[in-house]
């Protein structure tokens, strides 16, 4: 595992930006893993920006995003398609056709969950999966629990996580209960897997997850046994 740690936000995202960016200009067709909240919307925006300023091409780039609300359609301003689309897909050349957002409207999720594995596996698997935190240690979706959950799935969100997800909606009432995720089997097969943190708030879970025992109880604690994993941490 490589830790680095930074003194703020604003260098995060762009170490996180550039690592995604070389990642793509060394192999132009690269499978990028992505996540939303407000984690890397700065490292979005600097590989916008990297774009624009003529530094990379996403033209043959395909990308599988972690997860999605169940219940919420893809034009749903909180949706994570949304969230993609705007913050993201919009402002690149990546062909809109080749962005994939579990979908939280399928009438069977499980086969949708198992549709979502067979794609990313006809895909040549992920070549850098990019993850935030939960304050709960989860990645993607997936919670504490007592176990580790291998393939894409349904799950309930934490209260902690309603919590803490309430800020982008009028109401935590509003908050979808459940979720589809990627589970551990997709995220640990991912070549690379960069993950950024920042916030004292964070401080804990990060020493926790990296630094303490492997446990489904801390989710991203599973991370500690991949073999390319860089994780980024700002306190600021
Ligand atoms: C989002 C995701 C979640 C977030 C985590 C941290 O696709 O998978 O695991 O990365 O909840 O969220 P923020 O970055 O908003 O603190």
């Amino acid at each position: 595992m490589k830790f680095i740690e930074v003194e703020n936000y604003e260098k995060l995202s762009r170490i996180a930006s550039g690592i995604i960016c070389a990642q793509v200009i060394v192999k132009p067709c690269s499978v990028l893993g992505l996540a939303t909240g407000s984690s890397p919307l700065g490292t979005y925006k600097n590989m916008i920006e990297a774009y624009e300023n003529g530094d990379v091409d996403f033209s043959k780039v395909k990308s599988v995003n972690l997860d999605e609300y169940v219940g919420l359609t893809g034009d749903h301003e909180q949706s994570y398609r949304r969230f993609m689309n705007d913050n993201l897909f919009s402002k690149i050349n990546i062909p809109m056709e080749e962005t994939h957002v579990p979908n939280g409207c399928a009438t069977d999720i499980e086969k949708e969950g198992k549709d979502y594995d067979a794609l990313i596996k006809s895909l040549g698997g992920i070549d850098l999966q990019l993850l935030g935190i939960g304050l709960d240690g989860h990645i993607g979706f997936n919670e504490p629990d007592s176990f580790f959950t291998a393939g894409t799935h349904k799950v309930e969100l934490d209260e902690s996580t309603i919590e803490a997800n309430a800020r982008f909606f009028q109401s935590k009432d509003e908050v979808p209960r459940f979720a589809i995720t990627m589970g551990m089997e997709g995220i640990m097969q991912a070549k690379k897997v960069l993950l950024i943190a920042n916030g004292a708030a964070k401080k804990e879970i990060v020493e926790k997850a990296f630094y303490g025992p492997i446990t489904p109880e801390v989710p991203a604690s599973i991370l500690q046994l991949h073999p390319d994993l860089t994780v980024i941490y700002s306190k600021n």
